[in-house]
């Protein structure tokens, strides 16, 4: 079988969530949101390999943070991670992780942004993609109602809620099916979407409210709220040793 490998888009600059710091590398209940996430999918069980893509400054520190033993997983066979220099935009960041992976059989496209992504959804987006679906998405019911706007801000439409989703990520597709998506310069705020523009049905599978995209300091406070009550404390238990004193100097 061609192995499942895991792109983790972690290059962005975090504008909304105003650190100094790239987001990716803001800790969350003392580790850096992308080992979290790493340590995520690691702990799936379901990825073969790890391509992590992060500001090119950035590669040899993330390189150090994601090198560490303790990515195994337990009694799981070591997970490789592989570290890249991404782009301006988020597009630019996955193409330059799925150029890493030319033998890749599925791809699971996970932003590190949601750190606190429980393995079972992972394996969930996983278990599809084995299942037959090409094209595969976390989706959640939205709670407010969403309606469109004109440029000044009248409203021009609601549609109905009970259609609508909120959608996660890992996104998992075939790896053709991926390349192809990409060979196109358009933009798309998610991957699903240059699938869907090729014509590819894309399904949904269940999201979890814990792989909510850290984006504002709201956020932030609510995942390390989480993370102190326990709610992901696997996740904190596992990594919180692993970034070293000079990680954290370098990252400051
Ligand atoms: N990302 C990336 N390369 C970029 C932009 C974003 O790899 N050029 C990654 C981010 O690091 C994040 C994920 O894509 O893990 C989702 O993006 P988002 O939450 O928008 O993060 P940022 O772009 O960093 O935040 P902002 O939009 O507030 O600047
Ligand atoms: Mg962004």
């Amino acid at each position: 079988m061609r192995p499942v490998v895991a792109l983790v888009p972690a290059a962005g600059r975090g504008v909304r969530l105003g650190e100094t710091t790239p987001k990716a590398f803001v800790p969350v209940g003392g580790t850096p949101m992308v080992r979290l996430a790493v340590d995520g999918l690691i702990a799936s069980g379901a990825v073969h390999r790890v391509v992590v893509v992060v500001p090119a400054e950035l590669v040899d520190v993330a390189s150090t943070l994601l090198s560490t033993t303790s990515l195994t997983g337990g009694s799981m066979p070591p997970v490789p991670v592989q570290v890249v220099a991404g782009g301006a935009e988020r597009t630019d960041s996955v193409r330059a992780g799925i150029a890493a992976a030319p033998d890749a059989g599925h791809f699971l496209v996970h932003d590190a942004a949601r750190a606190l992504t429980p393995p079972e959804l992972i394996a969930r987006v996983a278990a599809e993609l084995h299942a037959g679906s090409p094209a595969v998405v976390p989706a959640l019911p939205v709670v407010d109602t969403v309606k469109s706007v004109d440029d000044t801000g009248v409203v021009t439409g609601t549609p109905d809620r009970a259609h609508l989703r909120a959608i996660q990520t890992p996104q998992g597709f075939g790896a053709e099916l991926l390349r192809r998506a990409y060979a196109t310069e358009v933009g798309a705020t998610d991957d699903a979407g240059l699938v869907e523009r090729l014509g590819t049905a894309v399904r949904t599978v269940p999201g979890d409210p814990l792989a909510f995209k850290i984006t504002t300091p709201l956020d932030l406070r609510l995942a390390e709220a989480l993370l102190a009550d326990g709610a992901a404390s696997d996740r904190a238990g596992r990594s919180s040793d692993t970034t070293t004193a000079a990680e954290q100097a370098v990252l400051r």
